[in-house]
């Protein structure tokens, strides 16, 4: 007999499947008792991250944005969020399988994470099968994997680029989407957005205690290690009003925020 996968393998196994019900329900099975190695784990020799065969992706720029006053445009802004929340679920799956040697903390955080965005897809999804489409339907882009795969080796950059940056983003364009929401009286989609934007603080506070963790384990300093990592990878500093809000819940430093703000 073999032996049962470990948390992190696991994982693994999740982020391969293809079909998003079937990676829904490996996520949610995983449970955080389950045994953990913290040793390195062979690249798998499936493409990761699965993922279905529509969506079909395109250049961030050929992707159609119309105005959420007609059905079609406003279906199209749902689905883009759809899309966002599946690769959160595949970054969240990535962090835990490839890096090792972290405490057992680190990969229930992230399982914990990986958990809340199957829950947010499975909103967002059933949100836009209200409105008659499916997720598939529209085009969308793969910015997000592609900073993951740019952050493959480096763990920091990834706590810095992913959780510190695009899902702190996300703090900051929720409100603004709930907006455009509500000004066409989408009140389901309002109350959807704060479940995200409640359950998305947590994982950006995750986010800046793991890089924390990384900057004093390194001996770095975090405000001038995240400047490095943000010109190494040519990420834009976020435009824009900040949510500074959420933000400082999420654990920003008013040093940071201020940094971020600046020109
Ligand atoms: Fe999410
Ligand atoms: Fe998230």
């Amino acid at each position: 007999m073999s032996s049962p996968l470990s948390l992190r393998e696991s994982a693994l196994q999740a982020l391969i499947i293809s079909d998003p019900d079937e990676k829904i329900a490996a996520v949610q099975k995983i449970s955080f008792d389950t045994l953990l190695h913290t040793q390195v784990i062979t690249p798998p020799s499936q493409t990761i991250p699965g993922r279905p065969l529509r969506p079909e992706l395109v250049p961030p720029q050929k992707v159609t944005y119309r105005s959420v006053h007609s059905e079609q445009g406003k279906a199209a802004l749902i689905h883009a969020i759809a899309h966002i929340e599946f690769n959160a679920i595949n970054l969240a799956l990535d962090i835990i399988w490839r890096f090792a040697d972290l405490p057992d903390d680190f990969y229930r955080d992230w399982l914990r994470v990986a958990k809340e965005e199957a829950y947010h897809f499975s909103l967002v999804r059933d949100h836009l099968r209200n409105l008659g489409y499916e997720y598939g339907d529209f085009t969308a882009h793969n910015g997000l994997w592609e900073i993951c795969e740019k952050t493959a080796n480096d763990l920091m950059a990834r706590l810095a680029l992913v959780p510190r940056t695009l899902e702190a983003r996300g703090l900051d364009v929720s409100p603004v989407i709930q907006n455009k929401l509500a000004s066409i009286n989408d009140h389901e989609g309002v109350k959807i957005l704060d479940i995200i934007l409640r359950d998305e603080v947590g994982h950006v506070e995750l986010g800046n205690k793991w890089y924390l963790y990384m900057c004093q384990q390194t001996g770095k300093d975090p405000i001038a290690t995240y400047a490095n990592m943000v010109h190494t990878y040519h990420v834009a500093k976020p435009k824009g009003p900040l949510n500074v809000k959420a933000r400082k819940q999420a654990g920003f430093t008013d040093e940071e925020l201020a940094w971020l703000s600046s020109d």
